[in-house]
């Protein structure tokens, strides 16, 4: 198989200086890289993005709680990032992280979060081994190959808790059910852009994954009918398409 690696650096990105990335409506602003993806149409309430297939170095937490399940499972992937790898390879923080979140969890009973880096571009074919603070192969942490993928795309600011990422989740599937759009209702993604330390004009996201085709509709003003953008990196949202009702 091969896999179209969608992360770019911003080290070939500042080279060119009509690139830099703009402070403006650039939420990637952290890494230096970022995955890469192509606006597919944009609404007031959300985006439909289309993903290339990509590997990830992923882990799962069982936690009663998201942000426990997703400290811990963090960790675990800064260390592999860090150097507990075969080869004792140091990789720079890829964005964004990915909180696998199963739609349904009871209160007594704990849920299952995975937690996903992107690999770096130059680790996506050949990821080293991933081994734990002994040395030994970790079982703990896994690849994921993720496939081609359309996901619907709620933003917000502040930092991403079990709340306030339900709450997104909330907003947007009601917004997907008025369009009647089809998606895997059986889990979402909770997207962080952002380490802890950044205090401003954070950017966290919610995806739902996108079952068959999004409809599109060309907007008039649009002279093309098929929206194939690259976006390097996503700054730009060109704004030609919105999203149409399935009906
Ligand atoms: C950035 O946003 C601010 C506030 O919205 C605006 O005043 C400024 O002109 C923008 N700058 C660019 C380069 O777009
Ligand atoms: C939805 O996601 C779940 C969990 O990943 C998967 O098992 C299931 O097959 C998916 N449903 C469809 C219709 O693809």
């Amino acid at each position: 198989i091969n896999y179209r690696i969608g992360l770019i650096s911003f080290y070939l990105v500042f080279a060119h200086d009509k690139l830099k990335p703009s402070t403006n409506g650039s939420f990637c602003t952290e890494s230096k890289e970022c995955l890469e993806y192509e606006l597919v149409c944009k609404t007031d309430e959300y985006e439909v993005r289309h993903y290339s297939p990509t590997r990830w170095v992923s882990t799962d937490a069982e936690a009663y709680f998201m942000g426990v399940g997703a400290a811990m499972a963090f960790r675990r992937l800064f260390q592999y990032i860090t150097g507990s790898n075969e080869g004792g390879v140091q990789m720079e923080m890829t964005a964004p992280v990915l909180v696998k979140i199963p739609e349904q969890t009871r209160m007594w009973e704990p849920a299952v979060y995975t937690l996903n880096f992107p690999l770096p571009a130059a680790y996506q074919d050949k990821p080293p081994t991933p081994t734990n603070d002994k040395g030994c192969f970790s079982v703990q942490l896994y690849f994921t190959e993720m496939p081609e993928m359309d996901v619907y795309v709620r933003s917000y600011g502040g930092w991403m808790l079990s709340v306030t990422s339900r709450l997104h989740a909330h907003l947007l599937t009601k917004e997907l059910e008025r369009v009647r759009a089809s998606y895997n209702c059986s889990y979402h993604y909770g997207v962080g852009y952002d380490s802890p330390l950044k205090l401003l004009n954070r950017h966290n996201e919610v995806w739902y994954v996108a079952e068959g085709e999004p409809v599109l509709e060309p907007n008039p003003t649009s002279p093309h009918p098929i929206p194939k953008v690259k976006l390097q990196p996503p700054t730009f949202h060109p704004q030609h398409f919105t999203c149409s009702n399935r009906s």
